[in-house]
């Protein structure tokens, strides 16, 4: 990944800039990297905080190299292997331990460090891409966030009183993302589903997990099921009834 990277002062979303330039027909393993975001895009149509100088926001085109058959089961897994890559990267540039919040949420002491947003998309000639965009929190303090997200919020520096270079650790991003799809593509999802299990904060905790069209599904979150779904059981309605259980796609 990265063997052709795209620089911007400053873009509305790396991932639409991404996006554009994949149906343009754009390698696979072509990174945007932007200083700052004027409508950085979160997952569920939310907005993400994308302030000049201090954090990295970047995506990645990435195209599957494999039979069709197993193509439902690597795009499935390609958010969470993506957020193992990144814990993994973090730790290895920041010693700095995060840990995943299903789907792909990095978080260390509860607090959001960072995020990831895939998108699929094809060209005009029908073939399908992934756009896997990542933004994470790095420089900045509580100050550089605006009030309503201090609380849910943190960066690097935050958490290790240290500045972190930011080419350094987008290179490091990189190389483990990369590891961790080609572990996918090669070996399917063994050793990721296990790693990523062991980091998921998520697995036993009660949950509300926002599903499209506003609507939400709780309960006690039970595993990561093998199409990387988060099975969820609900309580049962009536004493000694059944629980519901749910799986929900990432
Ligand atoms: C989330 O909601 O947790 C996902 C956030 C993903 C943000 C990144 S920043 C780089 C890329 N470009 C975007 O517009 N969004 C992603």
């Amino acid at each position: 990944l990265g063997a052709r990277i795209e620089l911007h002062r400053q873009v509305d979303s790396t991932n639409r800039e991404a996006f554009a330039l994949a149906q343009a027909g754009a390698e696979h393993g072509t990174v945007v990297v932007a200083e700052e975001q004027t409508l950085g895009r979160g997952r569920l149509g939310r907005t993400w905080y994308s302030p000049p100088g201090i954090n990295l926001y970047c995506s990645v085109i990435v195209t599957a190299s494999m039979p069709t058959t197993q193509f439902s089961q690597w795009l499935s897994w390609l958010p969470l292997a993506t957020a193992l890559g990144v814990a993994e990267a973090v730790e290895g540039a920041a010693s700095l331990k995060t840990d995943l919040k299903w789907p792909n949420d990095l978080l260390v002491r509860e607090r959001k460090l960072g995020g990831i947003l895939c998108e699929s998309g094809s060209t005009a000639s029908s073939t399908p891409f992934q756009v896997i965009g990542i933004g994470l929190n790095v420089n900045g303090t509580d100050e550089d966030f605006p009030q309503d997200l201090r609380a849910a919020s943190t960066t690097i520096r935050q958490e290790t009183g240290r500045l972190i270079d930011r080419n350094h650790l987008l290179s490091r991003l990189l190389l483990e993302i990369e590891h961790c799809l080609n572990e996918l593509t090669i070996e399917g999802n063994g050793r990721i589903a296990m790693a990523y299990t062991r980091r998921c904060i998520t697995l036993g905790r009660h949950v509300r997990v926002s599903l499209a069209g506003g609507k939400a599904f709780t309960g006690i979150a039970q595993a990561i099921e093998p199409d990387g779904s988060l099975q969820v059981a609900s309580l049962p309605r009536q004493r000694g009834g059944r629980p519901e259980v749910c799986s929900i796609r990432a």
